[in-house]
């Protein structure tokens, strides 16, 4: 039978090789991929273009709701627009949980509104309240369902836990066999940080670095490889902002622990700088961890470059600046009270953290990484989907171009020069920490499981036309 339709002509770019070919499409897969395949139902030209992947974004806070009632305001027909058009193809986001909840009580209806996704989408189940019922019975039943990985936090007072209980969250997924993803901060030391620059009159957003420097990201991320390593867990290091945390997680990659990381472009790109900006416009940037001093964004790519962090996440955030400014409460992501300010602005810890960036995350990752030379397009293929596609159990049928593999293509064209500016981004949110930012490479044409998603910018995918993954 015929090809549903044939990507021809492009270079196209996987995890280990780039090589000339065409792909050949039916019924939502890859069926081949060869030179001169013979004419399909449907022709897209990739002369010139690069053919890799769709992306696979594995951290993003998707409509999360807070048990405080904060909800990140992007919906999942927005989001996954911003993905589709920033050349991701499917994402993992989060199942909450609140504290002194069960997992089936919290956040109810999450999982219906997820329905309205034009991406392909999954979740990992964040734990906060590890009980007996939680562990012995639900996670097991999530798990059966697909849901194969948890999240857990070490800081934030709404979600971390001690290290007891993160030790039996390790325990629990030992036993199912799954992964865990962990946010790794000190949460008495932020504290305490917290509240001496508050006493100390301190309440602008660059405070947020300052209450959070690295020797607390360093500490945190030590003791987590430490629990998993007691407990024969694999971890996943979320968000990993400094070399040195990275450097945690390459002695203990030396030694043989499994223990992978992971880092998000704010962190390649993004500094103190920022965070200083007048007129709290700082508060853009407000993420955790927090940015560093501008030399940290190399330090970084270092160990990109080393194979110590595999992952690029967009750990995209719907926080609104104008919401943001109005506060003070932090949407479940805060620390230490939320304080208000003379003229109603938050105190730097009251603003909520995170950043948008889930169409960005590519465009940002392509332009500074390849364009620049920093990495080759095989890396820039792992890091974008295919080692997250290996890490949480979608290997075979995301972040590979094979046959067999649902058909998730990016057309990057490798010259367009853009300068990214927020009315043309396709997420809810008011404002991007790129504004202006100039990229080379952009994903001209997305195409999610043999149909065009995108194309120049149109997205064409309606809501509700993505699917749940369940992962094995
Ligand atoms: O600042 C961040 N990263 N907010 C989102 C929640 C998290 O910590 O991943
Ligand atoms: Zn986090
Ligand atoms: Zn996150
Ligand atoms: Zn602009």
């Amino acid at each position: 039978r015929q090809f549903d339709l044939v990507v021809r002509g492009g270079t196209l770019a996987t995890a280990a090789e780039v090589f000339e070919a065409d792909i050949g499409v039916r019924d939502g897969r890859i069926a081949a991929i060869g030179l001169d395949l013979p004419a399909g139902t449907e022709e897209v030209s990739a002369k010139g273009m690069i053919v890799t992947p769709g992306g696979l974004d594995p951290h993003c806070h998707i409509e999360e709701l807070s048990a405080d009632g904060g909800v990140h305001e992007e919906s999942f027909a927005s989001g996954s627009a911003a993905a589709l058009a920033g050349g991701t193809t499917a994402f993992i986001c989060f199942l909450p949980q609140w504290k002194g909840h069960s997992l089936a009580a919290s956040a109810p209806g999450y999982e219906r509104r997820a329905l309205q996704s034009r991406a392909d989408y999954s979740f990992h189940q964040i734990i906060t309240d590890p009980t007996p019922e939680v562990l012995e019975r639900e996670v097991p039943a999530l798990a059966a369902r697909g849901v194969q990985s948890l999240k857990v936090f070490l800081t934030y007072d709404p979600l971390r836990l001690t290290d007891a209980e993160f030790l039996r969250v390790l325990a629990t997924a030992k036993r199912l066999g799954l992964m865990v993803t962990v946010h790794c901060e000190n949460f008495d030391a932020i504290g305490w940080r917290i509240e001496a620059l508050l006493a100390a009159g301190q309440t602008d957003p660059i405070a947020h670095a300052w209450a959070r420097p690295p020797v607390v990201e360093r500490e945190a991320t030590y003791r987590a490889i430490a629990l998993a390593e007691l407990v024969e867990q694999p971890i996943q290091v979320f968000h990993v902002s400094c070399e040195a945390a990275a450097a945690e997680i390459a002695r203990a990659q030396a030694r043989g622990v499994k223990v992978w990381g992971e880092t998000c472009p704010q962190y390649l790109t993004l500094s103190h700088a920022d965070l200083l900006k007048p007129d709290f416009e700082g508060a853009k940037f407000v993420c955790s961890p927090a940015l560093r001093e501008a030399g940290e964004n190399e330090r970084v790519w270092k160990r990109i470059q080393d194979g110590t962090l595999g992952v690029v996440s967009s750990d995209h955030c719907g926080f609104s600046f104008a919401t943001a400014k109005r506060a003070p409460g932090a949407g479940g992501y805060g620390q230490g009270g939320a304080t208000a300010r003379a003229d109603g602005t938050p105190a730097f810890n009251a603003i909520p953290n995170g950043v948008p960036g889930i169409e960005t995350r590519l465009p940002v990752l392509f332009s500074e990484g390849v364009s620049k030379g920093r990495i080759d397009l095989p890396t820039f293929v792992r890091l974008s989907s295919a080692n997250a596609a290996s890490l949480f159990g979608l290997g075979g049928r995301k972040g590979t171009l094979a046959p067999g593999a649902d058909a998730d293509l990016v057309l990057w064209d490798p010259d367009a020069e853009r300068t990214i500016h927020n009315g043309a981004l396709h997420h809810a949110i008011d404002y991007t920490p790129w504004e202006g930012f100039a990229v080379k490479g952009w994903p001209s044409i997305t195409i999610r499981r043999g149909e065009v998603a995108v194309r120049d910018g149109e997205v064409l995918a309606a809501p509700g036309s993505g699917r749940f993954l369940a992962r094995g």
